[in-house]
């Protein structure tokens, strides 16, 4: 039995043998004829899988498999051993474009049931895949590993391009040749997950990938916790990959009858390079997955760089006239709000205490409000709910609520601990933090959700099962995440985690943007940026510019503008001729963003390898665009030596191209008179004249 799971351009085949064996045969592009698919194997003159399992849809462990497992469980009767079989399968066609493959396994030996599920997204060739496991025993059953899914690769080579980093340091690339034996991907920070590692990572087979040429799969896990992703280079050279939640510290017991239910692992496959793999994602994004990714965002002003802890009522009413002069939508009050007892003046203190600090606002965030609205902006205001300090009065008053050991000394990061989200009563208090705000502030317009720690010392007070904690810590999560959008279903909110460290695709359902770093230094952003443009649309990226970096506000700003724009400077202390490029910077933004927010991105000349970096975004028309160059390298004579060859135009078409952006009192170096078409620009290319006199230049791009 053959069961295609099949994409506009891939294929990702199943086989389930006479034993019932459930395989996958194929993972690649689609052919024209499926009948064809079951004389894939019989082309590969491997080495022989002795197991018969090797390439299992669904790898179990403790009976013949000698490979890496996707389940691993303990039976009620404390047999280890699980063998998973096919029984039926299913497809159901959710709409035009979605359908959904599930296919039924069960062990002929135990009651375990398993269910794998392939979410299939037609045209942006995007899969998510899932499964669940169901104890039909009459005792408890422990899962001692539970992925998401289990893919196989044959190809002659293997390349991960995987990323780790820190503070200021997200998305840090590095690409290595896959060898034999177990590569892991993973986290077991719990919350604040991508700090050290993202989840996302790419995979080039037979040859290293590269925008437009080559094998490359895409994939992530949907799962704002603990994730484990296992790569095994096996003895056959295949590749086994492995995604889930990670099982450190985590059994999973489930009582008879119960149902687990992984996250889903994200994948998109692209013959045809990388840049086709992120389109796919952004427009998968931006269809399916993303809050309002289809809508449009807010420019803002943003307090913390600008004053830190030290405001009061009447600098911030200053900071809000400045958001009218500078012409953003809304003014976003970050941290340092709240707190009596022990008030927030400091990252020491006040977490947890979500009441305004009486001496900063005496008159309390409405009257914020009533000033914002006085000035035609809207307000915002930044939260870290799931977080307590030490010394605040939530502290004191529910030790019981608080992630840490009872026994073990307290251990701090940043100064704070979690609260147990795993608790319901504490899922209610981070729900009316939330909840609160608005309803004493309907006009409330913006939310920036912070979360700055990792968790030590995991423990919950009230949990039955310590082993559960980190999977129902980040459920606890989702429930408040779900009442929020239940309740506020639009308000715009920002996915921030001292800097990037939680951004993926399951918290993204509920908010409409993530802060990628704290590190805005616009050199540094134009790496971090394009890392995460693999993944991630630009809708959903915010940036701000700031004092960061040594780069000219026109530099800062043109990176900013890559995405979601704001700001965080002191606008009152800006040159006149700099104030007056960011207010025109805004109104161009304003027109450039609809293409910037849902055209098609394209990396044009990447900063790693070239002195120049330049990336476009070009409407779905093709008619008309917006094209970003910067300098990357500031060694002597550096430029645009060549021409940046553009991708995604009309071969037919003619364009115009005419520099934006420019810096009070000078002059564009590219005569917008002159007209190429799409066919000269695409094989030629275009020389945005980037030099040490010219370091950012943008470009827009129009059929004529
Ligand atoms: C970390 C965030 O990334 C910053 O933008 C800022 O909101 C601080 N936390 C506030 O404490």
């Amino acid at each position: 039995m053959i069961i295609p799971v099949e994409t506009k351009n891939t294929a990702l085949v199943l086989q389930s043998d006479i034993k019932n064996n459930l395989g996958l045969i194929y993972f690649g592009e689609k052919l024209t004829k499926p009948a064809e698919y079951s004389a894939i194997s019989g082309m590969y003159k491997q080495t022989e899988d002795y197991t018969g399992v090797a390439n299992a849809a669904y790898t179990s462990s403790g009976s013949r498999n000698l490979f890496e497992p996707a389940i691993t469980v303990r039976h009620a009767d404390g047999n280890n051993a699980l063998d998973l079989r096919y029984v039926r399968h299913t497809v159901e066609k959710l709409d035009n474009n979605v359908s959904l493959v599930s296919v039924f396994l069960k062990d002929p030996v135990y009651a375990l049931d398993v269910s794998l599920f392939y979410k299939v997204y037609y045209n942006e060739d995007v899969v998510e895949q899932w499964s669940s496991i169901k104890n039909n025993e009459k005792g408890n059953v422990v899962l001692k590993k539970f992925a998401s899914a289990n893919l196989y690769f044959k190809g002659e080579a293997f390349w991960l391009n995987q990323y780790h980093g820190d503070w200021a340091k997200e998305m840090r690339p590095e690409e290595s040749k896959l060898t034999h034996g177990i590569k892991t991907l993973d986290t077991k920070l719990g919350t604040r997950a991508n700090l050290f590692q993202p989840s996302v990572f790419m995979i080039s087979m037979d040859k290293r990938a590269t925008e437009d040429e080559g094998t490359v799969l895409y994939g992530s896990l949907e799962w704002s916790g603990n994730f484990r992703t296992d790569l095994e280079l096996d003895n056959q050279d295949n590749l086994r990959i492995i995604a889930g939640i990670n099982n450190y510290a985590s059994d999973y017991t489930l009582k008879p009858k119960e149902i687990f239910t992984t996250p889903a692992f994200l994948y998109t496959l692209s013959t045809t390079g990388k840049g086709l793999a992120s389109r796919n994602l952004h427009n998968w994004a931006r269809n399916y997955k993303l809050l309002d990714g289809k809508g449009d965002r807010l420019t803002l002003l943003n307090n913390w760089e600008a004053t830190y802890f030290d405001f009061n009522e009447n600098k911030l009413f200053e900071l809000i006239k400045d958001t009218k002069k500078l012409g953003v939508d809304l003014f976003l009050l970050d941290d340092g709000w709240f707190g009596n007892k022990y008030p927030r003046n400091g990252d020491g203190a006040g977490l947890g205490d979500w009441q305004e600090n009486k001496e900063k606002l005496p008159n309390g965030i409405s009257s914020l409000v009533k000033e914002a609205d006085n000035n035609g902006v809207k307000f915002g205001i930044w939260i870290e709910p799931e977080m307590v300090n030490p010394k605040s009065e939530l502290y004191e008053k529910h030790p019981d609520w608080i992630v840490k050991q009872p026994k073990r000394e307290e251990y701090y990061f940043r100064n704070q601990l979690e609260l147990d989200l795993t608790n319901p009563k504490v899922q209610d208090f981070v729900f009316d933090v939330v909840d609160g705000l608005f309803t004493k502030n309907p006009n409330l317009s913006y939310i920036k959700w912070d979360c700055n720690a990792v968790i030590y010392n995991a423990y919950s007070a009230t949990l039955k099962d310590q082993s559960h904690f980190y999977i129902e810590y980040v459920r606890g999560l989702y429930n408040v995440l779900k009442r929020i959008r239940v309740k506020y279903p639009t308000v715009p909110m920002m996915l921030c985690s001292g800097g990037g460290g939680r951004v993926d695709y399951a918290a993204l359902q509920y908010f409409t943007e993530y802060w990628p770093s704290d590190n805005t230094d616009p050199m540094e952003r134009i790496f971090i940026q394009w890392e995460y443009s693999y993944f991630y649309p630009a809708i959903a990226s915010a940036n701000h510019v700031t004092d960061w970096g040594k780069q000219p506000i026109k530099f800062r700003t043109d990176v900013a503008m890559m995405g979601k724009l704001g700001f965080d400077i002191v606008v009152s202390e800006l040159a006149d001729a700099d104030l007056r490029f960011c207010q025109d910077a805004i109104k161009i933004y304003n027109t450039l963003k609809p293409v910037i927010f849902h055209g098609d991105q394209y990396r044009l000349s990447d900063p790693k390898t070239n002195a120049v970096a330049s990336m476009s975004y070009i409407d779905a028309n093709k008619s008309s665009g917006v094209i970003f160059n910067y300098l990357v390298n500031n060694r002597y004579g550096e430029n645009s030596k060549f021409p940046i060859r553009m991708r995604g135009l009309d071969p037919s078409k003619s364009y115009r191209l005419t520099e934006l952006n420019l810096y009070p009192a000078t002059k564009s170096s590219i005569d917008s008179s002159k007209t190429y078409t799409g066919d000269f620009l695409m094989k030629i290319g275009f020389n945005p004249d980037v030099r040490a006199s010219r370091t950012s230049v943008v470009v827009k791009i129009e059929a004529i």
